[in-house]
């Protein structure tokens, strides 16, 4: 295919897709050529059949994702979800083959109903930091893909990142709102000394929230840089081809003090990772 990414880019504008999924799009389609793949999505459902049927061709595409109700995917793309249809995960090997998009809700790591090496291709965009059974989840994608196969992910922000506690209490406190929470805060403060640092600006009842979710709730797996790369490794693939993006210079006299609070980790730069696995 020759590929054009002012096309994609327009097209994801008009469709209302975000500029992150575009991005990862972009790096994907400049090495994987969709047309005619069977591809499968991870933590992901949104994507409009216009860009993966017209644009890109592909064969059949699955996406499986946890859907909670009422989430924000749900609200702002209903037209796409009433049109698709979402199907629980433990039906899919009754399903699969069956339409050309089926969205499965249910957690990649139980996907076990799906048959092996079945998919040319597995995609994954900003999910990867929030799945927290990672070892599972990447010995399910390995089973799935065909042996030729790739498996992308680009995934942030991840925990070793200034903003890696990835948190949305509301439109004020969360991880897209400079210094609502202090850069590196969460690899820096104790949670007491968060609430302590927060209850001054947003009161106690928010400062708790947001302590919370930096510290104590499942939404994201915690997990540095390099931890990716340790899980990789161990998941047993011959090729790992894995980068940062959005890298942000970390002051020498902060990066000392990182370094020594969190001992064998040295990528603190690193908004995000994008890697193929093969
Ligand atoms: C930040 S959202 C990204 C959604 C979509 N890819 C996008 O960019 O708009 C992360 C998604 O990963 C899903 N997710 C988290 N853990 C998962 C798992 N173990 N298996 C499948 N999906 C998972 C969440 O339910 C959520 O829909």
């Amino acid at each position: 295919m020759v590929y054009d990414d002012e096309v994609l880019q327009n097209l994801c504008a008009t469709l209302g897709v975000a500029a992150y999924q575009g991005q990862a799009l972009s790096q994907l389609l400049a090495r994987v050529d969709l047309k005619g793949k069977r591809v499968l999505e991870v933590g992901g459902s949104n994507l409009p059949r216009e860009l993966i049927f017209d644009l890109f061709d592909v064969k059949e595409w699955v996406s499986i994702d946890i859907i909670a109700e009422g989430s924000y995917q749900l609200l702002q793309q209903s037209t796409h979800y009433q049109r698709e249809g979402i199907e629980p995960l433990n039906k899919a090997s009754s399903l699969i083959g069956t339409k050309d998009y089926l969205i499965l809700d249910g957690a990649i790591e139980f996907a076990g109903g799906l048959p092996t090496g079945y998919f040319d291709v597995i995609l994954s965009i900003t999910s990867f930091e929030h799945i927290l059974a990672l070892p599972s989840a990447l010995s399910q994608m390995k089973r799935l893909v065909e042996p030729a196969g790739v498996i992308y992910t680009y995934h942030g922000p991840i925990w070793s990142s200034y903003c890696g506690h990835h948190i949305w209490v509301d439109s004020e406190i969360n991880f897209n709102v400079p210094d609502a929470i202090p850069e590196f805060g969460h690899l820096l403060y104790s949670p007491p000394e968060m609430f302590d640092l927060l209850r001054k600006t947003f009161g106690d009842r928010r400062a708790e929230q947001a302590v919370l979710q930096i510290y104590h709730q499942p939404r994201v797996n915690r997990l540095f840089y390099e931890d990716y790369l340790y899980y990789f490794k161990l998941a047993g693939f011959s090729e790992i081809e894995a980068a940062p993006y959005a890298r942000r210079e970390v002051q020498t006299d902060l990066q000392a003090r990182l370094q020594t609070l969190h001992p064998g980790y040295r990528v603190f730069d690193a908004y995000g990772m994008s890697a193929f696995l093969r």
